[in-house]
This record gives structure tokens, sequence and C-alpha cells, in this order.
């Protein structure tokens, strides 16, 4: 059974959805109606910055009850990991950028089977920016994470954004996102 995990990296107020998250839900219509589908919201679950301890104590904690604790176990219960990321100086968003990095810790939790879990999983990317060429090495950028962990990366969604509404004259775009799922 598919479950896909939306990572909304956004940082829109709450109650307005941006671009991005807008064209992601316009994909998310195609997936088959049994597929589960988890939205979380990094812009309203803050964590702790991550710290290199690698070569120190080597290992690191299960996280506590928490928004961290909420993301390890939707990222460990998906099947398809979906970010959706806005470009921002063409790269990830500050949020996004430390959901990744906690992924190094992840990797070093002591009975969590974290790399070949993720390397069963799919990852996707829907992305919008006020201009393509500028979203290619966040593109990128995801791309090399997934390769990182083993992750078939099930390519990426970009749509023309800017304020609020924007991605919805993007007919390109459009059209994109409704195929974007057709092979889950
Ligand atoms: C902090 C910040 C940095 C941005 N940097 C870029 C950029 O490097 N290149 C670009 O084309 N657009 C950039 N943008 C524009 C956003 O990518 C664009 O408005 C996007 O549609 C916002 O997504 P959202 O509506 O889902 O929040 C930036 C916007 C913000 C707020």
């Amino acid at each position: 059974m598919s479950h896909f995990l939306f990572i909304v990296a956004s940082t829109r107020e709450p109650g307005h959805v941006g671009n991005t998250e807008w064209l992601a839900r316009r994909a998310a219509e195609s997936l088959p109606a049994d597929t589960t589908q988890t939205w979380l919201h990094l812009a309203h679950m803050p964590v702790q910055p991550f710290t290199d301890q690698r070569h120190t104590v080597g290992t690191y904690p299960w996280p506590d009850d928490g928004h961290l604790r909420t993301l390890l176990d939707a990222t460990m219960g998906c099947t398809d990991l979906v970010l959706v990321s806005p470009v921002y100086w063409y790269s990830f968003p500050s949020s996004l950028k430390t959901y990744l990095d906690h992924w190094s810790a992840w990797l070093r939790i002591e009975g969590l089977p974290f790399k070949a879990e993720m390397a069963r999983k799919r990852m996707h990317l829907v992305t919008t920016s006020g201009d393509r060429a500028k979203a290619q090495p966040m593109i990128d950028s995801a791309q090399l994470c997934a390769a990182f962990l083993s992750m078939p990366f099930d390519g990426a969604l970009w749509g023309k954004g800017g304020p609020p509404g924007t991605v919805q004259s993007d007919a390109t775009a459009l059209a994109a996102a409704d195929r974007f799922f057709r092979s889950a």
C-alpha cells in the first residue's frame, strides 16, 4: 500500500497556501484513492538545529517526543517522500535543509535501519520559483540527496511561482502536475 509523505517547506503564514503546496495538491489529486497521504508543514514544526557529533559521540539518541520525532516516524513510515519546496536563494528553505541535516543523525541511531529503509522509498520533488533555470541547483541537490541514500528519484515538477495564485496560471505546470504521479 502506498503512503505518500508531503514535506511542505514554504514559509507562508498559517492558512495561506503557497504556489508549491497548491501545485503538489493538484498533482496529488491523481493519486489512487487508496493511497495514504500525510502532509507536514516544516514552518509550523520547529526543531532543534543539527549538531555534528559524528566524530565525537558517534551515535545519536532517538529524538524525544516532539516535531523531530514526528518527522522521523513519518519519514520511516512512508513509501514515497515528496519534497514540496519553493526555491529560496537557489536552494532549499532553511527548514528543509535542517530536516535533511537530521538525516545524518538518523543514520547513526542505534537500532534504526534508516539507510536500508530509505533505499526502499522513492523521492519526488515539487518546486516553484520565479524562473525555471534558477531552480536547477536545488533540483540537483534533491537528486543527489536521494542518490546518497540509494533512493530512486522519481522526478521534479516545477511551476512558475510568485505571489500566491501565480502557479494556477502556468498551464504547462498544471498539465505536468496531472501526469506527475501517474506512475505511482
Ligand atoms: C527568501 C526567498 C528566496 C527566494 N529565492 C529565489 C531564487 O533564488 N530564485 C527564484 O527564482 N525565486 C526565488 N524566490 C521566489 C520563490 O521561489 C517563489 O515566490 C515561490 O513561488 C514561493 O513558493 P510558495 O508560494 O510555495 O511559498 C525566493 C523567495 C523567497 C521568499
